[in-house]
């Protein structure tokens, strides 16, 4: 009745903002993404220790009420499936900063029904994972996989797969953390004022078929140009939408624009690199193996830095041993 999952954060290349059903967190466009590996989020989960309700440590402390409230109703879907599961226990680290772009949802979510899997008697399916997991964070089940990563829409719902595996293609990331403050706007609350404010959001919609070919055929050859040039402007557009709402939301702080120049000005220089960012103000600079020294220490010289985070590609969530 106890297990403990691990799950890494993924960053979203073809980029998912938007959805085209709130109650069920349906996404409105696809998305491809790679899974990370150094940072973790390490989910324990205990039926035995006698709660009375669904409780939720995170990162050594009681967790905030919504965080609560989200982790109760991913476990209400669990138990759609499994009647009859008592409450549990859940204790939950991150190695990194929760809520500050660095896709903790997904990680987080992503170890939580993992974890909860281990102890179910017959366990879920994978895709049964993956519709729980993403109704409660649209990016989460992308964590479920390593590697390169596809969430494509699908009939009704959505569907998760790997595209290409870590082995594969071992490209690395470094991320340059430019502020620990969670954001004022979380994506789900971004992504429902862009849908009905931003006049650009149909068009940031229907552009997206278009971005995510272009990104699989990038992957499939291997193709780090391609895939600079179809993440940048997907991130940019994604950013741009958003931008566009009313009010704007802009994520981005000052050093994060630096840092986009400073990435922009290697690559034209003839190192392999680009950006991408997300619904916070991290520049993540993904980057062949070779070049990625000279990148941490050029993003580490940009004031304002706060610290440089490098990693490679990870695996998809997996139960550990206690
Ligand atoms: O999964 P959510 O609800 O945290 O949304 C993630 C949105 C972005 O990180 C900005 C983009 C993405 O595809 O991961």
């Amino acid at each position: 009745m106890k297990a403990t999952a691990v799950a890494h954060p993924n960053i979203a290349l073809v980029k998912y903002w938007g959805k085209s059903d709130v109650e069920t967190n349906l996404p409105a466009v696809g998305s491809i993404s790679i899974t990370l590996d150094t940072l973790t989020t390490t989910t324990m989960v205990d039926f035995s220790a006698g709660s009375e309700r669904d409780e939720l440590i995170l990162d050594g402390a009681p967790a905030s009420e919504e965080r609560s409230r989200r982790v109760r109703s991913c476990l209400d879907l669990i138990r759609r499936r499994r009647p009859g599961l008592p409450p549990v226990f859940v204790e939950s680290e991150n190695s990194f900063p929760t809520a500050a772009g660095l896709a903790s949802s997904a990680s987080g979510f992503a170890a939580l029904v993992t974890a909860v899997n281990a102890v179910l008697d017959p366990p879920l399916g994978i895709d049964d994972l993956a519709e729980i997991s993403r109704r409660c964070s649209g990016s989460s089940p992308r964590s479920l996989y390593g590697g390169f990563v596809e969430l494509a829409l699908h009939g009704e719902g959505t569907r998760v797969r790997p595209v290409l595996d870590r082995s594969e293609w071992p490209l690395e990331i470094v991320i340059a953390v430019t502020s620990r403050t969670a954001k004022k706007v979380g994506s789900s609350d971004g992504m429902e004022l862009t849908r009905k404010t931003s006049p650009f959001y149909e068009s940031w919609v229907s552009g997206s078929p278009y971005d995510l070919a272009l990104a699989r055929g990038a992957i499939a050859s291997r193709d780090f140009e391609a895939l600079a040039a179809v993440s940048e402007a997907s991130c940019l557009r994604m950013h741009a939408v958003a931008m566009a709402a009313q009010p704007g939301l802009v994520y981005w702080t000052g050093t994060t624009v630096e840092c986009l120049h400073r990435v922009r000005a290697l690559r034209e220089e003839g190192a392999p690199v680009f950006f991408t960012i997300d619904a916070g103000p991290q520049l993540k600079a993904i980057c062949d193996p070779a070049a990625s020294e000279l990148v941490a220490a050029t993003l580490a010289e940009v004031p304002g830095v706060i610290e440089i985070v490098r990693c490679g590609l990870g695996d998809g969530a997996r139960v550990v041993e206690d």
